[in-house]
């Protein structure tokens, strides 16, 4: 049987929206297949070449974003202030770990959530259950409930005019290293994360005007003045992405692309080996990513593998590992060792946010930063203790001074979760949430170069 973008169609499949009207279905998906791609296949062979870097222990990755983008918090100063967070998390870890970062955002395309039930239950009244902006409406009622195919065609408006924005700042200066000043928003100004932050920018303040007396600056050295920031997503719509596969025109590089991101991944909920959404993700040429929850057996990890990365390329396939704080030491070794054995080149990454999320005594879903961190720690030692690389985080997060995520410096209690909650989906990262985790897990890349440095001395 040979690949095409809509050779999925033949497989079982999880996680599809009942919608009512099938020919609207087919109109939209029609229409999508006119647009424009939203990226372009040289963007795409970038990534996966700075990809390759993180699988070789060269680079590392950040991917983060909100857990699910909506069409009501769409605004310019919402991405603006979720790309300055991204950008203060990537230059802390640059400076860290003295090495390249790989940025990728959950933005421009994040809109469709996986749910563990087809309906919710409020107060005695059944609905079928929200799955993000792009199938159906979060109030509660009925009419809202309804999945609408139209959504995909907002969803792809939407992701253009963000990513048109995204390429805005990070060419058009605002991501350049001498603005470091400028990337701290408004509401975290004086806190702790912040101080440590300018005292940081201070030192850059100091390279770059050093880097400047040597003639090196951003009008003659593009890498101070311009960052490459990509975009992913959950693969969860499949007919959108199909409409989004697209073949190159312009590289030599045969084969097909999505063009929805640069990126997209495969959630731990619809990673069957036979299913429709590894064989979709098989056929396509961009990086992707597998999320690898507790459940996730050695096997099928290697032959999700064999199936998703068969030649073997470094920068293909990077695996998302959701375990929880108290039992990534427990189910992680397993998985990095059989993936060491068999010699697959992959990037490790860890998504803290997933395995760790609770409720609170009031009642709303939460996440403790300390068990975020917990994870990323445990992550580490795992890697270390397998000699593997620990190639990169994946987070929630947001640029906005929400209260969803318990602790930090500047704590928030679970009594005061009430106040700022506005997510669509899971509790996201505040800016100084993410600023402080971005700090430690400099640290923790600094005493693994430490440590590797002393290893190469000593051996
Ligand atoms: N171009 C380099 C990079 O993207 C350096 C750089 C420029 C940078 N602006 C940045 C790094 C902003 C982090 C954040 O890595
Ligand atoms: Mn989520």
């Amino acid at each position: 049987m040979s690949w095409n973008p809509s050779s999925w169609r033949d497989l079982p499949i999880l996680q599809v929206p009942e919608y009512p009207d099938q020919a609207q279905v087919k109109d939209t998906e029609y229409r999508l297949a006119q647009k424009p791609p939203l990226v372009f296949a040289g963007e795409v062979q970038n990534l996966r070449s700075q990809l390759g870097k993180v699988a070789n222990g060269e680079a590392f990755l950040l991917q983060g974003g909100d857990c699910a983008e909506s069409f009501a918090e769409f605004s310019a100063n919402n991405i603006r202030d979720s790309f300055k967070v991204f950008l203060q998390m990537a230059v802390v870890l640059t400076f860290g770990a003295s090495m390249p970062i790989v940025k990728i955002g959950r933005m421009a395309g994040q809109f469709a959530k996986p749910r563990s039930s087809g309906t919710e239950t409020v107060g005695g009244v059944e609905l079928p259950s929200y799955r993000g902006d792009m199938v159906n409406g979060i109030e509660f009622d009925k009419e809202s409930r309804i999945p609408d195919p139209t959504r995909l065609l907002q969803v792809y408006e939407q992701s253009a005019s963000t990513l048109n924005l995204l390429r805005a700042f990070s060419r058009g200066g605002m991501a350049d290293l001498h603005e470091v000043h400028k990337w701290t928003t408004d509401y975290i100004t004086d806190t702790k994360q912040v101080e440590r932050f300018e005292a940081l920018a201070s030192r850059i303040d100091d390279c770059l005007a050093f880097m400047d007396a040597c003639g090196l600056n951003s009008s003659s050295t593009a890498a101070m003045a311009e960052t490459d920031f990509f975009t992913s997503h959950e693969a969860l719509l499949l007919n959108y992405e199909e409409a989004m596969t697209r073949q190159d025109t312009i590289t030599e590089e045969k084969g097909w692309f999505t063009t929805s991101a640069h990126m997209v991944w495969i959630g731990d909920r619809t990673r069957q080996l036979d299913g429709a959404h590894v064989e979709y993700m098989s056929g396509i040429n961009n990086p992707i990513g597998l999320k690898c929850g507790p459940s996730m057996d050695t096997d099928d990890l290697l032959r999700l593998i064999d199936k998703l990365n068969p030649d073997n390329i470094p920068g293909r396939l990077t695996l998302i590992a959701r375990m929880g704080a108290d039992i990534v030491t427990e189910k992680l070794p397993p998985l990095v060792k059989a993936v060491k054995e068999a010699g697959a080149n992959v990037v490790w990454c860890s998504d803290p946010m997933h395995g760790n999320t609770v409720k609170a005594s009031t009642g709303y879903k939460t996440r403790r930063v300390d068990d975020v961190m917990r994870e990323v720690s445990g992550f580490f030692e795992v890697h270390d203790s397998f000699g593997t690389y620990p190639g990169g985080v994946h987070f929630e997060m947001t640029g906005q001074n929400v209260t969803e995520c318990v602790g930090g410096l500047v704590e928030v209690t679970e009594a005061r979760l009430g106040d700022r909650y506005h997510t669509h989906c899971d509790p996201r990262l505040n800016a100084a949430q993410s600023l402080e985790l971005s700090f430690l897990i400099a640290d923790l890349m600094k005493k693994r170069r430490d440590n590797q440095k002393k290893l190469a001395k000593a051996g």
